[in-house]
């Protein structure tokens, strides 16, 4: 095996990536984006890592979260903004269940290239390229839309760079500031009227009446008016990636600087594949996604390759299986992470193995296999002794319909009022927000039973 650089990967068989049909056009876009400043740097990709690392031990929870795909068109500061906020007082009430620091890691600054499921879409007797995300082509069904234009990168990068831009001003400006945050909770359940959900934004409310009254207060505590958020996406186009690829001169090691932390998808984790090579030569926390097809002998190569030094906090396993199917794949990989010894932070995304076509005709996912999923994470982690140590959702701070379900019950038939994502159904702003309120619940009971039983 050759040794890596920022290039090898180009050596290997990839997957999901499109063939530009203009060379010369994407190296000039490439060389361009090398000279362009990183969107991170390599002290806080190494900070996350270091929570990431406390994760694993039980000691944070992860919270990541944001679109499938981010859009050119839909691009606006409300919409970062109501994300930022949804996510904030979903990690409120986190903490409050799971009673540790929550790490907040946007789908954001950078979510923009898709893996699909066919190379081609076919409407109407019509063949085209799959759409794969506004950062290769576009949406609209037209052959000329279809064509990867490199230009495409610069406006990603752009884009990325104001949305950071956004969320570094919210995180230290006081738009944090734990107080106001819980405001925004309690709106939430004054509307719902769900009695379970106020009584937790309740107990919140008097811990944080008595923290002031003891007089810790935004201007005494320098962490409850500020916030750390970083960012994640799937590291798909690596010629995006290669581009913002740097060494880091305190460490003198490669630092992806695109986002702080970057995952590879379900269908491009092939161990000998581009992207797997790409991911291993660089210092950030890397997430891997696991679906129903990813074999033990898989998952150890894959983590000899992504962390041989077993460093805890670099690898986040991102199970995905769909509700009903974890008991059957998650038991066989714990099992191998064991045997290995291996440091890993065990997460959840309940959203890829439950998308279903609604009776409408809609891509949609139903809140409770979401919830069930999991649910049935926590208990296969229960039986095996290990550590469920955070979730990934794909969700909006939006008021769009496009999951079903939820105490504000979207049907099948709302699906169409406000359906605005351009790849996999999210969360809205409440179903994030009732999410966040079950899974509390779900950790705080289950460490209560435990609890229970150690006093026995
Ligand atoms: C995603 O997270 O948007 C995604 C495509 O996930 P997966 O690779 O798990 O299917
Ligand atoms: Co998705």
């Amino acid at each position: 095996m050759s040794e890596w650089n920022k290039s090898s990967w180009r050596s290997l068989p990839r997957v999901q990536m499109p063939d530009y049909p203009d060379v010369a056009a994407l190296n000039a876009v490439e060389a361009q984006l090398a000279r362009f400043p990183l969107l991170v740097f390599a002290g806080e990709a190494r900070r996350l890592k270091k929570h990431l690392g406390a994760a694993g031990r039980g000691e944070a929870f992860l919270l990541q979260g944001g679109d499938c795909a981010e859009s050119f068109e839909q691009f606006s500061s409300d919409l970062i903004r109501d994300t930022f906020k949804v996510m904030l007082q979903m990690a409120i009430v986190l903490t409050h269940g799971a009673k540790v620091p929550v790490i907040k890691v946007g789908r954001m600054a950078g979510q923009f290239a898709k893996p699909r499921s066919a190379p081609t879409e076919t409407v109407g007797g019509v063949e085209l390229p799959s759409y794969r995300g506004d950062i290769i082509n576009e949406l609209a069904f037209t052959a000329d839309a279809r064509i990867p234009d490199p230009e495409k990168m610069l406006r990603a990068y752009t884009q990325a760079a104001a949305t950071l831009n956004l969320l570094r001003a919210f995180s230290t400006g006081g738009y944090a500031d734990v107080h106001q945050v819980h405001s925004w909770t309690l709106g939430f359940t004054e509307n719902e009227k769900v009695d379970r959900y106020r009584e937790i934004a309740n107990r919140i409310s008097d811990t944080l009446d008595f923290m002031q009254a003891a007089g810790v207060t935004a201007e005494t505590a320098h962490t409850l008016q500020s916030v750390e958020f970083y960012t994640s996406h799937e590291a798909l186009l690596l010629e995006y990636e290669e581009a913002l690829t740097r060494v880091d001169s305190t460490t003198g090691k490669w630092l992806a600087g695109s986002g702080h932390m970057i995952w590879i998808g379900d269908r491009t984790r092939q161990p000998d594949g581009a992207h797997v090579e790409y991911a291993s030569g660089v210092q950030n926390p890397i997430g891997l996604k696991c679906g129903p097809t990813m074999q033990a002998d898989d998952l150890k190569r894959l983590m000899a390759k992504l962390n041989p030094e077993n460093e805890e906090g670099r690898l986040t396993l991102i199970a995905r299986f769909g509700a009903g199917s974890v008991g059957e794949h998650l038991p066989r990989l714990i099992k191998t992470v064991q045997a290995e010894g291996a440091n890993v932070v065990w997460s959840c995304d309940p959203m890829h193995g439950n998308t279903i076509k609604s009776s409408s005709g809609y891509k949609t996912r139903p809140f409770d296999s979401v919830l069930r999923e999991v649910r049935e994470f926590f208990d296969v982690h229960a039986a095996e002794g290990t550590i469920p140590a955070g979730v990934h959702f794909e969700m909006t701070g939006s008021d769009v319909t496009e999951c079903t379900g939820g105490v504000r019950a979207v049907s099948d038939e709302d699906l169409s009022d406000r359906y605005h994502t351009a790849c996999d159904p999210r969360l809205n702003a409440s179903q994030a927000l009732e999410l966040a309120f079950l899974v509390a619940e779900e950790i705080s009971d289950r460490r209560a039973a435990q609890q229970a039983k150690a006093a026995v």
